[in-house]
């Protein structure tokens, strides 16, 4: 554990620490481009040279370890001579496309170039080496050459971490760049973390590209809700619209990065097909009903089946896709305050993309906590009971039956069950067969908790309202709930949660506020 100094300020670090992470523990940043902490170090910028003690030459902080008794300077006049001397050399070729470029506002470039340089080019403009432009390799990703900085972190990315190696460094000198490896494209699964990574606009994503300036959108921490292993996400918004996910940092979870398909999710929470307001069926059309009016149409149907027939009358399935406040509030309502059968869901088609690294064969993000929260009857018994008559109503919870039961199957149920709600986000097959249609949110549009393959509890937030009329899902079982005789609705999820941990052991030390950003394991969860 040596102790260092760093502009006047001491702190000891572990062993093996580099002097750009020693220092930014201290709150002191020293600039880098090719330094990438989940990466190996290349040491090419030269950007993060530093003064230590004792030494003649400036050293480069990302390649030198933290050592006892080093005097390290990270503001004398010589790192600041020379870090303006590192950017004119960058800058010497680099295009001025600041006002088109889509990483102004999150580029290194521009912002150590206020920081450090702000000098007039010494190079006329017509003097520039031209590359390759908008060269589009691959199908997240364009590639703009005259942008790039050649830090490499795109290419140790594809080497280290995908181990896919598409992109090299070609050529020498001035004529340096990054390319394709003939006759191959960047396609593989996680490819965009490398317009993440890039530290300038050289990388970027096609889905974001000329869409929304990045200072004008807000963050959410949250979690993807694509499969089991819950990386953990930052949502980018304005104005109740979703423009990007990107990959936050959980080294208990995706370290820096996030995979394709999860990356693009959001758009299917935006796009096409959702449920905007309570509807009912009208022989063959759908009938607008306002929330007061279709919930008590719900009430009284459940009243009604369980009064004729008793509670075996009454089914819900409950899917993985719901939060545990969700599968909480459901299994209690139906289950605990009803006495009516439950069967959880947690359904992914058989050939369902996986490896060994991110991607998760479980398309569910909380198969784990609808397991801990929900008895489960069996989906195979509700619904032999729901197509032999002995169901009337019943309750499906973002429970998508088209894969695990097949089409014929949901038309028999149609047939036989005298009474369907959904409670969903989308209009599907499965919403076909509904008679009253109650709208929630997304994981994106509603505050919860999700609970990973590793059983480690992760917040979701409300990044975004529910679009139209839709609500909260724990918002509409609570007031479900209620009128069937319950206790009020909970202020908010949070309450839930409370609710929650009060009532099943293994949750008793979690609340939001525990859990904060980077969530926490379930007690006896296994380490990862
Ligand atoms: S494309 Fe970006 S990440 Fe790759 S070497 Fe160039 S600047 Fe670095
Ligand atoms: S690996 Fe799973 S949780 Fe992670 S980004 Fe991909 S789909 Fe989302
Ligand atoms: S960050 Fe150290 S040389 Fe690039």
């Amino acid at each position: 554990m040596p102790t260092l100094e760093i502009d006047g300020q001491r702190i000891t670090v572990e062993d093996g620490v580099n002097l750009i992470e020693a220092a930014e523990r201290l709150g002191i940043e020293i600039p880098h481009y090719c330094y990438h902490p989940g990466l190996t170090v290349a040491g090419n910028c030269r950007m993060c040279l530093v003064e230590i003690e004792k030494m003649p030459k400036l050293q480069i902080a990302c390649n030198t370890r933290a050592t006892e008794g080093m005097v390290i300077r990270t503001q004398s006049d010589r790192v600041k001579e020379v870090r303006a001397a590192v950017l004119e050399f960058l800058l010497i070729n680099h295009p001025i496309d600041c006002p088109i470029c889509d990483q102004a506002g999150e580029c290194k470039l521009q912002d150590y170039y206020m920081d450090y340089d702000r000098q007039e080019s010494r190079f006329a403009l017509e003097d520039k080496v031209h590359k390759e432009k908008a060269l589009d390799i691959g199908p997240l990703i364009m590639l703009d050459q005259e942008r790039c900085i050649l830090c490499t972190r795109c290419v140790r990315f594809l080497d280290e971490v995908t181990k896919t190696s598409e992109l090299g460094v070609f050529e020498r000198g001035n004529h340096c760049a990054i390319d394709l490896f003939p006759g191959r494209r960047l396609d593989n699964h996680y490819s965009g973390n490398v317009a993440d990574i890039c530290p300038v606009g050289a990388l970027t994503n096609k889905d974001f590209r000329f869409r929304a300036r990045v200072w004008y959108l807000e963050r959410t921490p949250s979690v993807c809700a694509t499969c089991a292993t819950g990386c953990n996400i930052d949502i980018h918004h304005r104005r109740g619209e979703m423009y990007r996910f990107r990959p936050r940092h959980n080294p208990d979870v995706n370290q820096y990065w996030m995979c394709d398909e999860g990356r693009l999710s959001y758009q299917r929470y935006q796009g096409e097909g959702r449920l905007l307001q309570p509807v009912s069926r009208e022989g063959d059309r759908w009938a607008v009903r306002g929330w007061d009016d279709a919930r008590v149409e719900v009430v009284e149907r459940i009243r009604a089946a369980i009064a004729a027939h008793g509670p075996n009358a009454v089914a819900a399935v409950i899917s993985a896709q719901a939060t545990n406040e969700e599968v909480f509030l459901a299994d209690r309502l139906f289950r605990g305050h009803l006495q009516a059968r439950v069967a959880a869901l947690s359904w992914s088609p058989a050939d369902a993309l996986h490896d060994d690294f991110l991607i998760d064969a479980d398309k569910n993000p909380n198969s784990a906590g609808l397991r801990l929260l929900a008895s489960d009857a069996g989906l195979d018994a509700v619904i032999a009971a729901a197509r032999s008559g002995a169901i009337r109503v019943l309750a499906l919870l973002r429970s998508d039956l088209l894969g695990p039961c097949g089409e014929s199957l949901l038309d028999a149920l149609a047939d036989s069950v005298e009474f369907v709600v959904a409670l969903d986000t989308h209009f599907s097959r499965t919403a076909e067969i509904a008679d009253v249609l109650l709208p929630i949110g997304s994981f994106a549009e509603t505050d919860g908790t999700f609970i990973n393959r590793s059983r480690r509890v992760q917040r979701v937030r409300e990044a975004i309202p529910p679009p139209g009329q839709a609500r909260p899902g724990w918002q509409v079982l609570s007031e479900l709930r209620r009128d069937l005789g319950g206790p009020a609705v909970p202020a908010d999820a949070s309450a839930v949660f409370t609710e929650l941990a009060a009532s099943h052991a293994s949750f008793r030390h979690l609340s939001y506020a525990r859990l904060g950003d980077a969530g926490l394991a379930l007690e006896g969860a296994p380490s990862r």
